[in-house]
């Protein structure tokens, strides 16, 4: 007999003769006459009920089972007796899997996320890290469906590379010389016969793709070498980079409009359970957050209007705005949270701050990106207008002294029926952060990988 998923007995909430399923054990109680378990299956945040009389062959088994077992149960799925739950499994076997005695640390409720996240297996089975990872699906799923359901392709770009999409410098180098000898590199003699890194964007390539296949995404890992230790920074993590022939930053900027809006009502839909345990537990506003963003329509302001909102708000922050300074996570949650209190996305910013890439305005002196920036999170996605005309590209990549050399293949696309296009990149887990209200962005990915930190 097939197991069936708790999930789909409970949404269909109708009585069943001949049930099986299978879980782990969050609790059991009882008496000599009658056991309770509490089973979870990981498919949904609820427990199924089981029920096991003292009269029952397997009642001697049931009582030796303690939080954390694994069990199968098969039985009658009934109406219950009890308050708390519609439906309850009246047991007539079991089989136990691996039992787990009194050192399993689940045992009493209300673990740290600190804490957790230093015990690897335990960590996916408490609620709160079972709401966020099905909400990190149906995110995953709810992007793919967005983009599919445009006609936009999903290109796989590489995840080790030898330019620097950023020109930041940010890059993991990837190796296999042997570093312990002490002798100098010899990049020649290398795997790759030359440097090689771990990507920190699959723009690039993705420009590539744009410039042939019309519009695209890539969704894939990537990597920051950035000492930020922070509750939005990791050194792993994952990025949606949609990249299209033909549109300019106004194109963009709706399209990133839409995208948000459309994966956040996706996770609503597919995951109420999740989001309302998690708007009890951490956050209570979360529903009306999400429900606010999906019905606002995002303010739109430049840069330098940005600038003067700042200059004018009479806040004292950490760092002093002034016109050609970045904005740090202070000014950007000012924006959304006090002044505009809803998304906001800046755009044209000073070209000095932004990457070689973006299109240079005619003003001389900005260029033609847009951040757009999120309550609580601050930049949820860095996009812009690409730098279409060869010309100009090739001189921006000399003056900041970028390798040339190694664009070539990049500048080719500008040699070669050049078109306007644009895109963004969205940081995942900076999006599900907002989804869920998780305060630190570790606890939206299962092995997260931070300055000092890689443990699993
Ligand atoms: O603004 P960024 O650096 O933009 C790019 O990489 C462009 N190539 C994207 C493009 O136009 N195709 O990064 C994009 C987003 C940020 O807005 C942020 O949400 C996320 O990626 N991000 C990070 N998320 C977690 N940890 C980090 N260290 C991150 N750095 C960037
Ligand atoms: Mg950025």
């Amino acid at each position: 007999m097939k197991r069936q998923k708790i999930k789909a007995l409970l949404e269909a909430g109708r009585p069943q003769d001949d049930v099986l399923v299978k879980g782990w054990v969050r609790t059991r109680r009882g008496s000599k006459k009658v056991a309770f378990i509490e089973l979870n299956d990981g498919s949904t945040l609820d427990n199924l009920q089981l029920v096991v009389d003292g009269e029952a062959a397997c009642f001697a088994q049931v009582e030796k089972l303690s939080t954390g077992a694994a069990m199968a149960a098969r039985g009658r799925l009934v109406p219950s007796q009890g308050r708390g739950q519609t439906l309850e499994l009246q047991v007539a076997e079991v089989v136990v899997y691996g039992g787990a005695d009194e050192k399993y640390p689940l045992q009493k409720k209300g673990h740290s996320l600190e804490f957790l996240r230093e015990i690897a297996h335990l960590r996916p089975r408490t609620n709160t890290f079972g709401a966020v990872f099905r909400l990190r699906h149906a995110l995953a799923y709810g992007i793919h469906k967005f983009f599919h359901e445009r006609g936009f392709y999903y290109v796989h770009t590489p995840i080790i590379t030898t330019s620097d999409c950023e020109g930041a410098g940010q890059m993991f180098q990837v190796t296999t010389l042997p570093l312990a000898s002490g002798a100098p590199p010899d990049f020649a003699a290398d795997f790759f016969g030359k440097p090689a890194y771990l990507t920190v964007s699959g723009q690039l390539e993705g420009e590539l793709f744009a410039l042939a296949l019309g519009e695209i995404y890539t969704f894939g890992p990537t990597f920051r070498a950035e000492n930020s230790n922070t509750p939005r920074h990791l050194a792993e993590f994952w990025m949606i980079e949609p990249e299209m022939a033909f549109y300019d930053l106004d194109d963009n900027m709706d399209l990133a409009e839409d995208f948000l809006k459309s994966i956040i009502l996706h996770c609503m839909s597919e995951c109420p359970r999740d989001l309302a345990f998690l708007n009890d537990r951490y956050q209570k506003d979360l529903l009306d957050t999400l429900k606010n963003v999906t019905e606002s329509r995002f303010a739109r302001i430049t840069y330098s209007e940005a600038i003067e909102i700042l200059g004018k708000s009479g806040e004292t922050f950490e760092f002093p705005t002034h016109w050609g300074a970045d904005l740090q996570t202070e000014h950007e949650r000012y924006l959304t949270e006090k002044h505009f209190r809803r998304p906001v996305i800046v755009y044209n910013y000073p070209k000095a701050i932004k990457a070689f890439y973006m299109r240079q305005n005619d003003d001389g002196r900005t260029v033609a990106a847009m951040d757009v920036l999120f309550p609580r999170i601050g930049e949820m996605i860095g996009g812009s207008q690409r730098e279409e005309r060869l010309e100009v590209l090739s001189s921006r990549i000399r003056e900041l002294g970028l390798p040339e050399a190694s664009y070539q293949w990049y500048l080719d696309t500008r040699r070669f029926g050049t078109a306007p296009h644009s895109g963004f990149g969205l940081g995942f887990e900076r999006t599900l952060q907002f989804i869920t209200g998780m305060g630190n962005i570790r606890d939206v990915i299962p092995f997260p990988r931070t300055p000092g930190s890689a443990e699993f």
